[in-house]
């Protein structure tokens, strides 16, 4: 009975390890922001680890295996564990030296590996024998070569990882960041005298933008969202979920889209917080895609308009900084008054805080349907009515809202940016879009060019997102001639 009791508590912590082990993924989600260091760091340490519970796991079965073929006590342990060492290595050499016939490593890196592997094996091999020739006698000659064994495979361990993973120590949190020197896209005004301005679009004009805006996430360390950019194979293979590129076709390169959706998209990208593609970088990229995402095409090979070559003959400072400002929201000169205060704490019963002041002493109201989604109902269409000549930013996407909504767009005399990408309006919803709109997102809904068309007289829209939509191109063009300061994407 005592016995049994023993075992409690070593029961309850596996239950509770257990439980937090499992547990893990669902408390702690990937960071959006900087990767702290430590993280990228030790994590590194997976494949260096990895390893070790193969083969303990594959030890421990065959001594069991072992006893159950044999029906013997295994009376050698220690020597059948160093004959299947022997045998594990020997194959794991073997299909190594199978690798590198396939030549995909320079000969130069991968020359300590192979020798060192193959020497790792050749210890193995001898090991049982000499241990079953002297052990009896002395251990120092099986020790001797077991432990210079060990020294073998540490070093063969460790440039492997080299080739493949690289050295992890480089990361290391306290070693001092390697300032990485950083290509700029190629100007003009880099070139010697006499040199005539003719860079390969890809190397010197798009990979510096990739450099610095994409690779951190989407290249050799890491493939976020499945996708890697830095080799054309592997960027031509998309992401988890869609085409990132695809040479000629502009629209359905969605690495393009990507920079283009909204902010607090999921997909938009880089991510919010990160330094973001300048417009004059998406329009660098959008040439080398529609001219068919060569790689070693020069700039005079691929029959640039116009606008291109001015773009890269300007330098980067005077281009970027000629951009129009985006969107800045100016501080509203009207202030909040404890009515207002009142009636919003009233709405926010029915809609939590997905409605929000837009900053700290603006009467201004924002809603974001993010975290409401598919619960969206006519609760929160009349709790926004109440507040609905404050709202300036009103983000629905994803949700069910259909044409239900144009009541409360008809009272929202402010609303500056209206989000309805992946819903189920139709183009008679349109009319109601209130004339202070700036910014429409229409992205993945049926509206088509009739629907568009209800937009002529809104003078103070500057930017609609019509991707993935039943807008023609003929009807982006009949767009953009009533309204020409519009961007359309
Ligand atoms: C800070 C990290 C980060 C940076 C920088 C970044 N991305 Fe991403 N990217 C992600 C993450 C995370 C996802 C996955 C998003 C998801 O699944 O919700 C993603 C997904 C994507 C996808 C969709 C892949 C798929 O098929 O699911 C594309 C395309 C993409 N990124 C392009 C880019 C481009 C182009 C740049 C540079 C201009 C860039 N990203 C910069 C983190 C980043």
């Amino acid at each position: 009975m005592t016995k049994s009791k023993k075992h409690v508590p070593l029961t309850i912590v596996l239950v509770i390890l257990s439980a937090v082990l499992l547990s893990l993924p669902l408390v702690i989600e990937i960071p959006k922001g900087e990767t702290n260091p430590w993280i990228e760091f030790i994590g590194l340490y997976h494949p260096v680890f990895l390893h070790l519970p193969i083969g303990f796991l594959l030890l421990i079965v065959s001594i069991e295996l072992y006893h159950v073929f044999t029906k013997k006590k295994n009376t050698h342990p220690m020597r059948f564990a160093l004959v299947l060492n022997a045998l594990a290595s020997v194959n794991a050499a073997l299909l190594g030296f199978v690798l590198y016939l396939t030549g995909s490593w320079s000969t130069e890196k991968i020359e300590d590996h192979l020798w060192s592997g193959l020497a790792y094996a050749v210890c193995s091999m001898w090991l049982p024998h000499i241990y079953s020739l002297t052990i009896s006698r002395s251990r120092v000659p099986y020790m001797a070569l077991l432990l210079g064994s060990a020294a073998v495979m540490n070093f063969a361990g460790h440039e492997g990882g080299l080739l493949t993973h690289g050295d992890p120590m480089d990361s290391a949190p306290w070693k001092p960041k390697e300032e990485k020197e950083r290509k700029p896209i190629a100007s003009p005004d880099d070139l010697a005298d006499g040199e005539v301005f003719d860079p390969v679009f890809y190397t010197d004009v798009v990979v510096p933008i990739f450099e610095e805006k994409c690779y951190s996430c989407h290249g050799e360390k890491r493939g976020r969202g499945g996708l890697r950019m830095h080799e054309m194979e592997l960027f031509l293979e998309g992401g988890d979920e869609e085409i990132a590129l695809e040479p000629g076709n502009v629209e359905e390169s969605f690495f393009l889209t990507s920079l283009h959706l909204p902010l607090d998209d999921d997909y938009h990208m880089p991510p919010e917080n990160k330094p973001q593609v300048t417009e004059r970088e998406a329009k660098l990229l959008e040439f080398w895609v529609a001219s068919g995402a060569t790689v070693d095409k020069k700039l005079s090979e691929l029959d640039a308009p116009e606008d291109i070559i001015a773009l890269l003959n300007a330098s980067a400072d005077v281009a970027d900084a000629e951009e129009a400002p985006k969107e800045t929201k100016k501080a509203d000169s009207k202030t909040r008054t404890d009515e207002l205060t009142s009636t919003v704490a009233k709405a926010q019963e029915s809609l939590g805080t997905s409605l929000n002041w837009l900053s700290l002493d603006s009467p201004s109201l924002q809603f974001s349907a993010v975290s409401i989604r598919k619960q969206w109902n006519n609760e929160h269409i009349d709790a926004l009515k109440s507040v609905a000549t404050n709202l300036e930013s009103l983000n629905l996407n994803g949700t069910t809202v259909g044409d239900d909504i144009s009541s409360l767009l008809e009272e929202s005399t402010q609303l500056r940016d209206l989000r309805l990408a992946e819903t189920s309006i139709s183009n008679e919803m349109l009319k109601s879009i209130p004339d202070s709109l700036e910014v429409l997102n229409l992205h993945s809904t049926q509206i088509d060019d009739s629907g568009v068309m209800h937009l002529q007289e809104k003078k103070n829209l500057k930017r609609i997102y019509l991707w993935n939509s039943k807008v023609t191109e003929e009807g982006k063009k009949k767009l953009s001639e009533m309204l020409p300061e519009l961007e359309i994407l």
